[in-house]
């Protein structure tokens, strides 16, 4: 399992209950970030359900000016709707993208559920095209069910 030794680092950040949920999310953006060559950007947005938009809480990677994304809109904005796991090879081929920075590639965004219903996503940029696999998914989706757990 390549992300098997991220698993403790992740559970440790999450159970620092010094510090604020926001802080802690972003520790394991930076962790993931810079672990993982293929992972650019790492970010989680959670779901404003009156509003229908999504609303970044923690990253790490350059900052983007897509802090709030309506349901329905980009790849986040589909999974914000779908419920369902979105990997992109190549951003070039979708029509339904917000570009953050045209150094990405790829994009894989998986959705983050609390007691059955679907509050946000991870949502993961790379530079490289095609680098996403099915161990990515297995993994991000273990994140956030421990990310589930504090919230
Ligand atoms: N590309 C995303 C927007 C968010 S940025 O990747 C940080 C999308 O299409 O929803």
């Amino acid at each position: 399992m390549p992300f098997s030794h991220l698993k403790p680092k992740v559970k440790t950040i999450l159970s620092n209950e010094n510090e604020p949920t926001a802080q802690r999310l972003k520790e394991v953006c930076e962790l993931l970030q810079s672990s993982v060559g293929y992972y650019d950007w790492v970010g989680f947005y959670f779901a404003n359900e009156a509003e229908k938009t999504l609303h970044l809480k923690a990253f790490a990677g350059e900052p983007t000016d897509h802090t709030v994304i309506p349901f329905g809109k980009g790849i986040c904005g589909q999974v914000a709707v779908s419920n369902q796991n979105f990997v992109v090879p190549d951003v070039k081929a979708q029509d339904n993208y917000i570009a953050c920075s045209i150094t990405v590639k790829s994009e894989i965004v998986i959705p983050l559920f609390k007691d059955g219903k679907n509050i946000g996503q991870i949502d993961i940029d790379s530079h490289v095209e095609d680098p996403f696999s099915a161990e990515d998914e297995l993994f991000l989706e273990w994140v956030n069910s421990e990310v589930a757990e504090i919230l």
